[in-house]
């Protein structure tokens, strides 16, 4: 064999074995990696500040992303307040006076002594780690990975590991406030913090610590660290604007930010994410009736956009692990197909759904010496409402959407083999673009009749997306991976009858139809 002969088998043996582990890569690969993979490739979400090497727990929606968040919001929004006549909307500003945080707790409670991992990189709270005895062996996986090597570690006199990877090795106890301060008005902090320098280099630390907390105290502002506070501190403006009584709900979606970082998981738990809350205010006595209705509501919600009802749950809080307000509590969970230690996926909260009495109205009252209380002008009764509050997460419930709308198949291809088909079946209401249009050959007039398609549906509202690009089967399998639930195909039948092919992603059967009822049949698959 002469040499180029070896060289040229070297490099088919290359292709071969590179074509192999490609094709392994689809089998051995978690399927959090394929999530992460495609939400990547297919603009979903990205990391952010990606070029400058990222931040951590930071995301940014990409182009199908924003769509598909946006479309949860929306679709919440429709349901808690649009379809109902009991429920307001609010919208108000993440930077509030500094004295809501102290009324909430948030500035005394917000401050935990956290503790980091330096195996897997997880922060938790000291004092709610795994016990275990000091000095004990304990086995944990490198990086907490299930594919991880086996590690051992000895547990030092603190007592406890880390509770995600079981790791012993952990950084030192640090007080860590969860709220992002920042400052407001024309004085800078810095500028008072050097003009304080030399006096307070006289003091010890703990005195010192005290002074530098009044100077910046001044000036301080936090970024709300959940959007519930301001249906609070606009309860009275709300009653006395709008129509409303006992029982009756303020909603706001919107950003919240919370400093506290995992960098695993996307999207999971972030520093800056978004909030879909709604604050129901109720007669005390009809509380508890009212916590179960929303407890069931909102489960409920989640199943009618199609999350599998056999990865959702919801589960009550034990007594120990209700918030100081809270008299019941109860997540709805859903069963994230996270790598974890034993490989399994592990249950994530999406919502809570909390009875918090009339703790916040009567505090917030506390504070500011107005009188939050309700006067029932029938009853002649005069009361301060508890509150039942559902809160979710936009961000969360985007990432489980994602995750169980996530699907490999095995499909037949035109030539008589086999591929493997990856599908996003998110239900058409979220699905961030509902159909697709095809023309099937880039001439004949059908580029124009798919064009004109397009503009009845997106007169009609309907999100739609238009390619001409490459084989038909190889357009479909693009629109499948972004969650396309429907593609039309414009062909030399449409120019004779007016008729299209309209492809169901998930049975990708194919059924022609008038144009002129295009709408119409679309409409009425994207609602059910
Ligand atoms: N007002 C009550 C409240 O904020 P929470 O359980 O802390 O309750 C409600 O937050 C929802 O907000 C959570 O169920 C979750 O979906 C979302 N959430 C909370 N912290 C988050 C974070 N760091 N990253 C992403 N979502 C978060």
């Amino acid at each position: 064999m002469s040499f180029h002969q070896h060289r040229q088998n070297d490099y088919i043996g290359s292709i071969c074995i590179l074509a192999f582990l490609k094709h392994m890569e689809v089998f051995l690969a978690s399927t959090m990696d394929k999530i992460v993979s495609i939400c990547k490739r297919r603009g979903f979400i990205f990391q952010s500040s990606e070029i400058y090497g990222g931040l951590k727990a930071s995301y940014d929606y990409g182009p199908l992303g924003v769509e598909l968040k946006k479309n949860i919001k929306e679709t919440w929004w429709r349901d808690m307040v649009h379809r109902r006549n009991d429920i307001v909307g609010l919208d108000c500003s993440i930077v509030m006076h500094p004295d809501v945080w102290k009324a909430s707790g948030h500035l005394a409670g917000f401050s935990d002594p956290l503790v980091d991992c330096k195996n897997c990189k997880e922060r938790f709270r000291a004092d709610q780690a795994p016990r275990a005895e000091a000095g004990a062996e304990v086995e944990f996986r490198e990086g907490g990975k299930s594919s991880g090597r086996k590690l051992k570690g000895s547990v030092d006199k603190r007592g406890y590991v880390c509770p995600v990877c079981g790791c012993p090795d952990l950084s030192d106890e640090r007080q860590f406030n969860l709220m992002f301060r920042t400052s407001i008005g024309p004085v800078d902090p810095m500028q008072e913090i050097a003009n304080a320098a030399d006096a307070l280099a006289d003091l010890d630390i703990k005195e010192r610590m005290e002074k530098l907390h009044e100077i910046i105290a001044q000036s301080a502002v936090y970024l709300r660290p959940e959007t519930a506070q301001g249906m609070f501190v606009n309860f009275k403006n709300i009653l006395d604007s709008s129509r409303v009584k006992p029982p009756f709900g303020i909603a706001q979606v919107g950003k919240s930010y919370r400093n506290e970082i995992t960098t695993s998981n996307l999207t999971f738990r972030t520093c800056e994410f978004e909030q879909m809350e709604m604050e129901y205010f109720v007669k005390p006595g009809e509380d508890e009736k009212w916590y179960d209705y929303w407890r069931n509501t909102r489960m409920t919600w989640y199943m009618s956009l199609g999350l599998s009802r056999d990865r959702l749950r919801l589960r009550d809080h034990e007594q120990s692990e209700l918030a100081h307000y809270a008299k019941a509590c109860a997540d709805v969970e859903y069963y994230f197909p996270f790598d974890t230690q034993n490989g399994e996926g592990e249950w994530g909260e999406l919502e809570g759904i909390a009875n918090r009495t009339d703790y916040d109205l009567k505090k917030h009252s506390e504070f500011t010496g107005k009188d939050l209380s309700y006067f029932d002008p029938e009853t002649k009764e005069r009361y301060i409402p508890f509150v039942i509050e559902p809160a979710a997460g936009a961000d969360r419930a985007a990432l489980a959407f994602l995750c169980d709308a996530f699907d490999e198949e095995t499909v037949p291809t035109a030539k008589g083999g086999e591929e493997v088909r990856t599908v996003l079946r998110f239900h058409p209401k979220i699905a961030p673009i509902k159909v697709a249009v095809f023309p099937l050959v880039k001439r004949d007039g059908m580029p124009e009749k798919s064009q004109a398609i397009m503009n009845d549906l997106l007169d009609a509202g309907i999100n739609c997306f238009y390619d001409h690009g490459g084989a038909i089967g190889r357009r479909y399998r693009r629109q499948d991976e972004a969650g396309t639930p429907f593609c039309l195909t414009v062909d030399s039948q449409t120019l004779q009858d007016d008729t299209v092919t309209i492809r169901d992603r998930d049975t990708m059967q194919q059924e022609r139809i008038p144009i002129n009822g295009v709408v119409e049949i679309l409409n009425e698959r994207i609602n059910t």
